[in-house]
Parts: C-alpha cells; structure tokens; sequence
C-alpha cells in the first residue's frame, strides 16, 4: 500500500537527486573552464588542491580522488581510466606525465621537481629549483604511500609496492618494493612460465 509518508520520501529523494545531478554538471563545466583540458566521464572529487589549473590535463574516464593536490609548475598530463588515491600529491618541475590505466593507492607522492642541494655555501630555497621529467606509462598499479622521486620513467605494467620510495627507473612490467625501491620480479616472466 502507498501511503502518503512513501509518497512524501520519493517526492524528497527525486528532489536530492536532481540536486546532486545539478551539482555535477556545475562542477563539470568550472573544471571544464578552468583546467588545460579534461576528458569525458572524468571526475574531480571535493577537497581536491589545484594550482594553476591550465597546466593541467586529464583524459576519459579518470577519477581524481578526494584531498588529491595536483601542483604543475610544468604541465601535469593524466591519461585516461587512470585513479589517483586519496590524499596523493602530485608536483611537476619540467612534466609528469601519467599514461592510461593507471592507478594510485591512497597517499602516493610523485614529483618532477627537485631542489638544488649542491653548493653548501648558498641557501637551497633561494636557489631555483631542478626542473626534470618524472614519466609513469600505461598500466601502472602505485600502491599506498609510494614516493616517486624526480626524473623517474616507470615502464608500462609495473607495480609499485606499498610504501616503496622509488629512485631509479622502474623497467616494464616489474615489481619493485622497499626503500630504496629494489626490483622483486617481473610479471612477464611470471606470464611466460
Ligand atoms: C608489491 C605487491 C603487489 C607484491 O605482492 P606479492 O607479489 O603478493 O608479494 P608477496 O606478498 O609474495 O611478497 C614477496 C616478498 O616481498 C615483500 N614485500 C611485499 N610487498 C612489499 C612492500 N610493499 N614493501 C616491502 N616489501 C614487500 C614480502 O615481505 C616478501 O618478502 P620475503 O620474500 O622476504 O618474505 C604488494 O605487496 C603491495 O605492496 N601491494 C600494494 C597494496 C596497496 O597499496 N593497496 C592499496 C590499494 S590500491
């Protein structure tokens, strides 16, 4: 039996949707506005940190999650079907440039940015700082709480390990884990036996 109070929710929850649906779209057209580029189906999640959105660009059906900070001081290049986890931090000194299907574990940090610790003699922050090119490929799993340091190229298929923090290249389909990040083995080798 419908009773007037069913009828009263439904009305309420219909109104809550529109709402949301209405919010969506708002967001979707700022983000639209403001960044360099942002593909089809992609979503930037609340409480998310951009500074200079122009730099930025993202492709189809990727997911920028929750309390994510993207800082370009180069461009920032996201591929497509890619997640970044919660709270991960991203800086870009020349580029950092992620490919397709890649995905973040909550607190991961990459950087493409470095400071310039050489000369003892002279203060690092009033130095300018090292600008290189951090490189992630296609089909990248980082798990929670990696670090990926400046001018790192991870090759296509690899697996970052929790809490690794990553600095040499990284060849395709490995896994590396540990600090520094050591190769564990390669899942090519596990495909081909
Ligand atoms: C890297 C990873 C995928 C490897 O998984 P696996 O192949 O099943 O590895 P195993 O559990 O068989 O461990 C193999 C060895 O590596 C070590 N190891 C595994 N993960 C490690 C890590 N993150 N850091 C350091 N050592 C690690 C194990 O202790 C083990 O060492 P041992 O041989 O000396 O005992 C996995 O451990 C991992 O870190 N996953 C990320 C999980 C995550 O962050 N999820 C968040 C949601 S996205």
């Amino acid at each position: 039996m419908v009773t007037k109070s069913t009828n009263y929710h439904s009305i309420l929850y219909f109104i809550a949707l529109v709402i949301i649906k209405l919010v969506e779209l708002v967001r979707r057209i700022f983000w639209a506005i403001f960044l360099g580029f942002i593909g089809k189906s992609s979503v930037i999640e609340g409480g998310v940190i951009i500074r200079n959105p122009k730099m930025i660009s993202i492709g189809n059906n990727t997911i920028i999650a929750a309390q994510t900070s993207l800082i370009p001081i180069g461009p920032i290049v996201i591929g497509s079907h890619c997640t970044t986890g919660i709270g991960s931090v991203f800086i870009s000194g020349k580029i950092l440039s992620i490919g397709d299907w890649v995905h973040f574990g909550p607190g991961c940090k990459v950087f493409s940015v470095n400071h310039d610790i050489r000369n003892v003699h002279s203060c690092m922050m009033a130095k300018p700082i090292i600008k290189e090119s951090t490189i992630i490929g296609d089909n990248v799993w980082v798990g929670a709480n990696a670090v990926i340091l400046s001018g790192i190229h991870v090759g296509k298929g690899a697996v970052i390990g929790a809490g690794a923090v990553v600095t040499k290249d990284v060849p395709a389909y490995s896994i590396v884990v540990g600090v520094p990040a050591k190769v564990l083995r390669n899942r090519m080798i596990e495909v081909t036996k």
